[in-house]
C-alpha cells in the first residue's frame, strides 16, 4: 500500500508544503494513551491500534513523549539508550509499525529527544561512574571535585528544577567520597557536557538513527539547557525560581546552544518531506524563544507564555499579539498550547488563573461545570489562531486534572523531592478512558490495573460515551478540526485582524472567518455577523444578533 505521507521521490502523493505551520500536533503520552498487554502501563501496540481514533479527530500530526529504554526515574524523560523502545513501550519493531501506520493514514509522528541529560543508567555514566575520577567518560558530564575542606559541599549553588542541589556526591570505587556531578533535574538525570564532542556526535547520530526510521521531527527537551556558561559559576541567588527567571543563567538560554540547533537543521533538511524539530525553550522572553525558529535553526518553539497567559481580554490580546509579532520577525509560525504533561490540565488551570495562578503548578479543585465551559472557550480560540496548534491527550474528552491522588500513588519525581517546581504533574497525566463503565475504561483489559488510578466520574467522559454525541467536547473538537481544514481563512498564515467588541469580549477576523469569545463575567449580546459555523456552549441566536453566555466562544463564516 502507497503511504499517504509517502517520501519517494516520484510519489504520486505530493507532500504538502510547509505542512507545520499550521499543523495541530497531539500529544501521546505513551504510558497513559492505550495499554495492550494489561501490565497497567500504555505501550506502542496500544497507540497503534487508536491511530484510527486520531486520524478520526482530524489532527495532522503526533508528538510522543519519550519510550525510550529507561529506568522511569521521571516517566521516561531519563533515556538510558537512546535507540531502543523499553519493553515497558514495546519494540523497536513496534515504533516502526507505528510510524508506517500513521504514514498510512496521513498522521505524521514526532519523536521526543532528550538531550539536556541522560539517564544515570546510560552506559556513558556508569562507566564514569565506575572507572572513577580521571575516567575519560566523566568529560561527558560535568563531573567536579567538591567545595570545602573534605570536598563535602556542592561544587556550586545551582538547584535542581525538581528541588534540592543540582549535585550530588559519587562514592569512588574503593568506597571513599568522590566527585560530585551536575543534574539540573532528578539525579537520576545527570546532565551531558556539550563542550565534550562525543555528546554533539552522539546526538547527530541518534537524530539520524530516527530519520531513517521515517519519523517526521522531535521534540527537543529541555532544548535552552545543553550549554552552561564556563566554569559553571554560582547563581548567586537562594531561590530555585531564580534559575528560570534571570536573565542571563549561566545554566540556561545561553548563546551557544544556537550552534547545535543550526547543526541540528543542516541535518533535518537533508531528509525529504520537511523533517521538524519544536524546541521546549524556556526563555526569559519572547524574542529570547524567537531565536530557536531563525531560518537556519528549529522550527517552532512552545509558546509557554501563551499557556500562562490570564484569561482576560487585555492579557490575550496583548499576549498574542506579542506572540505573533515576535515570530513574524523571524519567519516562524507561532505556536499555541494550553496543556501539556507538566502542566495543570486547562479545564482547572483557566479558573484557577482567577486566582492568580497562572502558572497551575499546584492543582485545585475547581467547579467542574464552569471549568469545561471555559476550557472549551479557550480550545476554540486556540484552535482559530493562526500558526500551529498543539493538544495534549484527554482534552478533546474534556479531561479536568485529578486533584486528590494519594500520595504513595504519585511517580512524579519532584513531588518526593518536595518544593520542587514541578511537583504535582501526576494528575494531568491519568490514563484516558475509552469505553465501559469501569476503570480502567478500556484504557487496558477489563479489570486490569492503570498505573495511576482513573476517577469513578471518567465513565461518561470516554470517547465511547462522547463520541456522535452532539454538543460533547469530543464533537466539538472534531468539528473545530474538520473547519480549521476547510476554512481558506484558517489555513492563510498570518491574517489575524482584531474586531472591537462589547466589554469583556474578544474578537478577531481572519479572511472570511470570524472568532468571538466572550471572556467576560456574563452574557453579551452581538450582532450577527454571517452564519455561526460551532459555538463552544449554548448560545441564544435571533436573526439579527447572537447572545454569548460567559466563557463562550463563536466561529462564524462571513
Ligand atoms: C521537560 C519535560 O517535559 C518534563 O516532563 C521533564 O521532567 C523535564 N523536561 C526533564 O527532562
Amino acid at each position: 500500500m502507497t503511504s499517504v505521507i509517502d517520501r519517494r521521490e516520484d510519489s504520486a502523493v505530493a507532500v504538502p508544503v510547509s505542512w507545520w505551520r499550521d499543523a495541530v500536533i497531539y500529544q501521546i503520552y505513551p504510558r497513559s494513551f492505550a495499554d495492550s498487554n494489561g501490565d497497567g502501563m500504555g505501550d506502542l501496540p496500544g497507540i497503534r491500534s487508536r491511530l484510527p481514533y486520531l486520524r478520526d479527530l482530524g489532527v495532522d500530526a503526533v508528538w510522543l513523549s519519550p519510550f525510550y529504554a529507561s529506568p522511569q526515574a521521571d516517566a521516561g524523560y531519563d533515556v538510558a539508550d537512546y535507540r531502543t523502545v523499553d519493553p515497558v513501550f514495546g519494540t523497536l519493531a513496534d515504533a516502526q509499525g507505528l510510524i508506517t501506520d500513521a504514514h498510512d493514514l496521513g498522521l505524521r509522528v514526532i519523536v521526543d529527544l532528550v538531550p539536556n541529560h541522560s539517564s544515570d543508567r546510560h552506559e556513558w555514566f556508569r562507566r564514569a561512574v565506575a572507572e572513577g575520577p580521571g575516567s575519560p567518560f566523566r568529560d561527558r558530564y560535568h563531573f567536579r571535585p567538591g567545595r570545602g575542606a573534605g570536598g563535602e559541599l556542592p561544587p556550586n549553588d545551582w538547584p535542581s528544577i525538581f528541588g534540592g542541589p543540582a549535585w550530588t556526591r559519587t562514592t569512588n570505587p574503593d568506597g571513599t567520597p568522590g566527585e560530585w556531578y551536575l543534574h539540573l533535574f532528578a539525579p537520576e538525570q545527570p546532565d551531558f557536557n556539550w563542550d565534550h564532542p562525543a555528546v554533539a556526535d552522539e546526538f547527530r547520530t541518534i537524530l539520524r538513527f530516527w530519520l531513517d526510521l521515517g519519523v517526521d521531527g522531535f521534540r527537543i527537551d529541555v532544548a535552552h539547557g545543553l550549554v552552561k556558561a564556563q566554569g559553571l559559576p554560582d547563581l548567586g541567588v537562594e531561590t530555585q525560581w531564580h534559575l528560570l527567571d534571570v536573565g542571563v543563567s549561566p545554566c540556561f538560554d545561553r548563546d551557544g546552544v544556537h550552534d547545535i540547533y543550526r547543526s541540528w537543521r543542516r541535518i533535518l533538511d537533508e531528509y525529504p518531506g520537511e523533517r521538524i524539530a519544536v524546541a521546549e525553550a524556556w526563555a526569559p522572553t519572547l524574542e529570547r524563544v524567537a531565536a530557536y525558529v531563525r531560518p537556519d535553526e528549529l522550527h517552532q518553539a512552545f509558546n509557554f507564555s501563551y499557556l500562562g497567559t490570564g484569561w482576560n481580554v487585555a492579557d490575550q490580546r496583548r499576549m498574542i499579539d506579542a506572540s505573533l509579532a515576535a515570530m513574524r520577525a523571524v519567519g516562524a509560525p507561532a505556536t499555541w498550547t494550553l496543556s501539556n504533561h507538566d502542566v495543570v490540565r486547562h479545564t482547572n488551570r483557566l479558573l484557577q488563573a482567577d486566582d492568580g495562578d497562572v502558572a497551575g503548578r499546584r492543582p485545585t479543585a475547581v467547579d467542574p461545570v464552569a471549568g469545561l465551559r471555559r476550557a472549551r472557550a479557550a480550545s476554540l480560540l486556540l484552535l482559530a489562531l493562526p500558526g500551529s496548534a498543539y493538544l495534549y491527550q484527554g482534552e478533546e474528552l474534556g479531561l479536568p486534572e485529578v486533584v486528590d491522588l494519594p500520595p504513595e500513588v504519585r511517580q512524579d519525581p519532584a513531588f518526593h523531592r518536595a518544593a520542587g517546581q514541578d511537583g504535582y504533574r501526576d494528575g494531568c497525566r491519568v490514563p484516558i478512558p475509552w469505553h465501559g463503565d469501569q476503570a480502567p475504561y478500556g484504557f487496558g483489559p477489563d479489570g486490569g490495573p492503570s498505573w495511576l488510578p482513573q476517577p469513578e466520574a471518567w465513565a461518561e467522559l470516554s470517547v465511547a460515551a462522547q463520541e456522535n454525541v452532539p454538543g460533547s467536547t469530543l464533537s466539538l473538537y472534531r468539528a473545530a478540526l474538520a473547519i480549521r481544514r476547510s476554512h481558506p481563512g484558517l489555513g492563510a498564515p498570518d491574517n489575524l485582524r482584531w474586531v472591537d467588541g462589547p466589554a469583556g469580549v474578544l474578537q478577531f477576523d481572519r479572511d472570511g472567518f470570524r472568532c468571538t469569545v466572550n471572556l467576560g463575567a456574563g452574557a453579551v449580546r452581538v450582532d450577527r455577523v454571517g452564519e455561526v459555523l460551532l459555538a463552544s456552549g449554548p448560545i441564544d441566536a435571533d436573526p439579527d444578533a447572537v447572545t454569548l453566555p460567559a466563557d463562550t466562544a463563536v466561529w462564524w463564516s462571513r
